[in-house]
């Protein structure tokens, strides 16, 4: 079995799930502060270049930042509905943020920003996320530039370390377990579902 067997079943999935866009949002769970988790939608943004790291973005106010920053293990759990699979892919996370980061990552999180709609641009400039809604601050900001993502802006990079992928086509279903190894080899098992 490839070793990375799991990335090239993932880029599968992607290109046969691209006209539903819906496959590219995956929840990812985080620990807080007391232990308990929590979980959100986000939407995918690519691999970091060539590796298996997953990417996504997020405003850096956000619950999420701090929880990642403080305890990185992370499970991302990632549904496409055209072709029935889940892959859960459990790791450890890091948040790119301005002025800090080796230069890949810092090249992503600008990479990311130009790739994004102004709309989304638009929303780092909004007011503090999760903070009582205030009717008198307004909401409309000038259009950011592409070129200078803004301090608020993140980039998310999930480095796996194990990825279970369900495959719920077939009778029975199809299991394959993946784990990375302290020296960074990947080796899979098909396992019963
Ligand atoms: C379909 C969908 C896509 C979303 N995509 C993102 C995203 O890419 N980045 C993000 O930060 N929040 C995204 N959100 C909002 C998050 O789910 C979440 O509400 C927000 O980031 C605050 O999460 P936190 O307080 O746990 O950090 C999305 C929500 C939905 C429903």
């Amino acid at each position: 079995m490839p070793e990375t067997l799991w990335r090239a079943s993932l880029v599968l999935a992607l290109y046969r799930n691209r006209h539903v866009a819906q496959a590219r949002y995956l929840q990812l769970a985080t620990i807080r502060g007391d232990g308990r988790p929590a979980n959100r939608t986000l939407v995918f943004r690519g691999f970091l270049g060539e590796t298996d790291a997953i990417t996504v973005v997020t405003d850096m106010r956000t619950a999420k930042v701090r929880e990642v920053e403080a305890t990185p293990w992370v499970e991302a759990c990632w549904y496409f509905p055209m072709t029935r699979e889940q892959f859960r892919l459990g790791g450890r996370a890091r948040v790119v943020r301005e002025d800090a980061g080796d230069e890949a990552d810092r090249q992503a999180r600008r990479d990311a920003w130009r790739a994004l709609s102004d709309a989304t641009r638009q929303s780092f400039t909004w007011p503090m996320p999760g903070a009582p809604r205030d009717p008198a601050v307004p909401f409309v900001a000038a259009t950011p530039d592409p070129e200078a993502p803004p301090a608020d802006f993140g980039l998310i990079v999930l480095e796996p370390v194990e990825v279970d992928h369900l495959e719920l086509d077939g009778n029975p279903q199809n299991r394959w377990i993946f784990r990375r190894d302290a020296d960074g080899r990947w080796t899979g098992r098909e396992v019963n579902p």
